[in-house]
């Protein structure tokens, strides 16, 4: 509630004679919110005024004149503090009167515009079903897509998918054995995956298999017809299955976002003319490298032996496009950790070309995801696809709809009114997955279990799902619509209160989570809400929120609406559903 502080610290300072700001910082919350809901300690001002903290505090508080027009509505000293107590009217005003008049500009803001950031993720390496680890970037990107459009900015997403390399060329070998035999053979990722493993099969007992990989792709840089056809072929397979789980994900890539490496094949020439021309080039082994020793990095590889370029060189013709392309202001990464290297070197070299926007790109890193030993089969959620030791996200997803479903099923699913259960399976089920990505810090590695994700009552996606149709239903039951004009003095109890605070702090939750570009600030917060609430919901004997006292109920409804809309744009910022009925 920074608004609420700074009032707070106008009225203080003065008769403290401090400076607004310091009164603002030393502000703290109550014990108890019966003491009240901003708190000023006294202890700083006793040894400048030679008396003990609780006498200054009551003779402060004796000078607090408060009209009939302010926020607080009372000031007492409470031992060596003098706590204010807000007026629910100011509350509402600052959170149920702009919520509900406004729903779909609610946690809005225009700190960002006029500027633009580029946001690149989940990149996958094509040609093979995606596995589970990429949902980190998948889910961390978007939902860092859907806060910086909240909060004003123009966003451009970035999906650079790994459509290029000798994988390729491996793949066209072991399509032209197969087409021999099968020349109507079925090219989806799962065939793709087939091809593969049987280039790895046999590349061990047939070494000159290597040499023809090496020399597809070699073709395919060339733009040899039949090589360029058959990477076309394996490349829209790839993103028809891409976009499917995308769209089970909620993540909505518009088409132009999908420019992957073999984009910048053509662009890279130009970048290593300009690399030459900074004098940044030198020999090391045959290879050209940019050194980096002077800042502490190993050399930056652009031009291999053998005249190829690699990973890095085309990352700096893609860092040069994204700025003249869209000229951006911000440009994040959003990318595994193990890539930290990487990008130090990447950011470096940019630097050194002499782009003062090299300071404006961000590696947006994050830990790994793994699943314990029987959490889903026997495989590693990152283990090689050539050992069939990956996990794939679809099998997960299908995992956890069924496992969804029988929670479902075992609740009372038809008396909430549920209407059709596959969708809500579906919704609880990738809901489950996806909320796991925002539980920690992104930096911190996931390690994924079934109990975790599925609890109904624990800090989980369901848990904050369950709690939306609950007060959904309660809504039903209302069978009016909430306004955004009630008497809000009614709401004076000390948890509605709460809830009213943990309601303003919606704003700082979302601001701080685009500046630390930290998704899971959201999660947290929406479960700090829902535990808040979940006090007043229980607390039956004081909060009947639906009785004979009309009044009453409207502004209690409004609370449970704003409560209500705040998880729903708090859920879909990270990608989940918000069902209403479960
Ligand atoms: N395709 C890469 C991988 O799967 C990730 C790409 C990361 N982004 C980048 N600009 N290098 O490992």
């Amino acid at each position: 509630m920074p608004g609420f502080k700074h009032l707070a610290a106008e009225l203080i300072a003065p008769l403290a004679g401090l400076e607004t700001g310091e009164v603002e910082t030393l502000l703290v919350k109550p014990p108890q919110p019966e003491m009240g809901d901003l708190g000023f300690p006294c202890f700083g001002l006793a040894k400048k005024l030679r008396q003990a903290p609780v006498k200054i505090a009551s003779e402060l508080a004796a000078k607090i004149i408060l009209g009939p027009g302010s926020v607080f509505t009372s000031a007492q000293a409470v031992g060596p503090y003098v706590n204010l107590s807000l007026s629910p009217s100011a509350l509402a005003a600052a959170t149920l009167v702009p919520a509900l008049s406004h729903p779909d500009a609610w946690g809005s803001a225009d700190t960002g515009s006029g500027k633009t950031v580029v946001i690149e993720y989940s990149s996958p390496n094509i040609a093979k079903p995606l596995g589970v680890h990429h949902i980190r970037s998948t889910m961390l990107g978007a939902a860092l897509s859907r806060l910086y459009r909240l909060r004003g900015w123009r966003v451009v997403e970035m999906n650079y998918l790994g459509d290029w390399g000798t994988t390729f060329g491996q793949l066209m070998v072991a399509y032209k054995m197969r087409e021999a035999e099968n020349p109507e053979q079925a090219v989806d990722v799962h065939a793709l995956l087939q091809l593969y493993l049987k280039f790895h099969a046999e590349v061990d007992s047939d070494a000159s298999l290597a040499a023809s990989a090496r020399q597809w792709f070699k073709r395919l840089e060339d733009g040899d017809p039949e090589a360029v056809r058959l990477w076309g072929i394996f490349r829209a397979e790839s993103l028809k299955d891409l976009k499917k789980l995308y769209q089970r994900l909620g993540v909505d890539f518009p088409d132009s976002a999908f420019t992957g490496e073999a984009f910048f094949n053509n662009r890279m020439p130009a970048t290593i003319k300009r690399l030459r021309e900074k004098g940044l080039l030198v020999e090391s082994q045959g290879a050209q490298v940019v050194d980096l020793a002077a800042f502490g990095l190993p050399p930056c590889l652009i031009i291999k032996t053998d005249g190829a370029t690699i990973y890095a060189t085309r990352d700096l013709a893609s860092a040069e496009y994204r700025q003249e392309a869209f000229n951006f202001d911000l440009s994040l990464y959003v990318v595994a950790n193990q890539q930290e290297l990487h990008f130090r070197q990447i950011f470096k070299t940019l630097d050194l070309m002499g782009y003062p926007w090299a300071a404006n790109c961000q590696h947006v890193k994050f830990g790994m995801l793994s699943f314990g030993p029987g959490v889903f089969g026997e495989g590693a959620a990152t283990g090689s696809t050539r050992k069939g030791r990956v996990i794939f996200l679809e099998d997960v997803l299908d995992r956890a709809v069924e496992k969804a479903r029988a929670l479902i099923l075992e609740g009372s699913a038809d008396k909430n009114g549920v209407t059709d259960s596959d969708r809500l399976a579906e919704q609880v089920g990738v809901g489950a997955v996806v909320f796991s990505e925002f539980l920690q810090r992104r930096i911190k590695d996931v390690s994924f279990t079934w109990e975790r994700a599925l609890n109904l009552h624990g800090d989980s996606g369901p848990y904050l799902q369950y709690t939306h149709a609950r007060l959904s239903s309660l809504l039903r039951r209302y069978a009016a619509k909430p306004s955004a004009q009630a008497n809000w003095q009614r709401l004076a109890s000390p948890l509605e209160k709460e809830v009213l605070i943990q309601l303003t702090a919606f704003d700082s939750a979302l601001g701080q989570a685009v500046t630390e570009n930290e998704p899971s600030l959201v999660a947290t917060y929406l479960l700090e809400l829902t535990a808040v609430f979940n006090r007043l919901f229980t607390d039956k004997e004081r909060h009947r929120l639906i009785s004979d006292d009309r009044e009453l109920t409207d502004a209690r409804m409004a609370l449970v609406e704003g409560v209500r809309l705040t998880l729903a744009r708090g859920l879909a910022i990270l990608g989940l559903a918000a069902p209403d009925a479960m």
